[in-house]
């Protein structure tokens, strides 16, 4: 791997309230060994739970990212949480266009190029998550997908340096079924997201851009799949609500 730190985050989902963010913070914490030298971590709880998690993680080196964001920094949002708001109950992160909002929240390209740039103007990090489904890779069209989702995601955008964003491939078929993309696989899309993105924002930014692979990461494949060239690190669901499984995905994935 070249000097791109890896990342391995979190995604809690609809999981964990205050008292669960509690006990599963404080077992990550108390388990990790060097937690945060050579890899960076992050969680990203639901929005009921992160003041509760910022508090925990004080003194730690977890870093705090949101799961979803609204563009508009203010106003007249039923239900909508904004940049500002992460900022300030200290998110450093968030993560957009999950294919879960994708599909049930009716999040498109558009919107998720405007919360990219929302995060961007705040000084939020943009975890930005693409994907194929099962059938669009089956009919032979991931790569085109992957392009098209890349492209219109960040329509209009720059973002100066490189640390400051980060991108996720996860294959809407491998997300909590269990079934992961094989390293090869997921490699060949990591690599195809890195030339498109160099075509966008030039070869440097997207030779130090690191991208994080999802699905039904565990302990067991973590090492298979993080260790490719192109993987960065890993964005985990299911395997992040437990943690000495996250922390097996930590060692396993980025050797600390
Ligand atoms: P999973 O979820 O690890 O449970 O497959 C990954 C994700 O959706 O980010």
């Amino acid at each position: 791997m070249s000097e791109r730190k890896p990342i391995v985050a979190g995604n809690w989902k609809m999981h964990n309230d205050r008292n669960e963010t509690r006990t599963l913070i404080r077992q990550i914490i108390q388990n990790g060994k060097n937690l945060g030298q050579n890899c960076e971590v992050i969680i990203a709880p639901p929005f009921t739970s992160i003041a509760c998690a910022a508090k925990e993680i004080e003194n730690s080196a977890i870093k705090l990212g949101g799961q979803n964001i609204f563009w508009e920094d203010k106003g007249a949002f039923t239900g909508e949480i904004s940049g500002p708001m992460l900022k300030e109950i200290g998110c450093t992160h968030v993560i957009i266009g999950h294919s879960e909002r994708r599909q049930y929240f009716g999040e498109t390209d558009e919107t998720v190029n405007k919360k990219i740039g929302s995060a961007i103007k705040h000084g939020l990090i943009p975890i930005f998550c693409m994907g194929e489904t099962l059938i669009e890779r089956e009919t032979g069209q991931t790569f085109e997908v992957l392009k098209s989702q890349l492209v219109k995601g960040l329509k209009s955008l720059k973002v100066q340096n490189p640390v400051d964003f980060v991108m996720a491939y996860e294959p809407v078929w491998a997300i909590g079924t269990g079934k992961t993309a094989s390293p090869e696989q997921a490699q060949e899309a990591h690599a195809f997201l890195r030339r498109e993105l160099a075509l966008l924002w030039g070869d440097k930014f997207a030779a130090e851009t690191r991208i994080l692979y999802g699905g039904s990461v565990k302990p067991g494949n973590a090492k298979d799949l993080i260790g490719q060239t192109d993987i960065d690190g890993g964005l985990i669901g299911g395997a992040s609500l437990n943690a000495e499984d996250f922390l097996g995905i930590i060692e396993q994935g980025t050797g600390f």
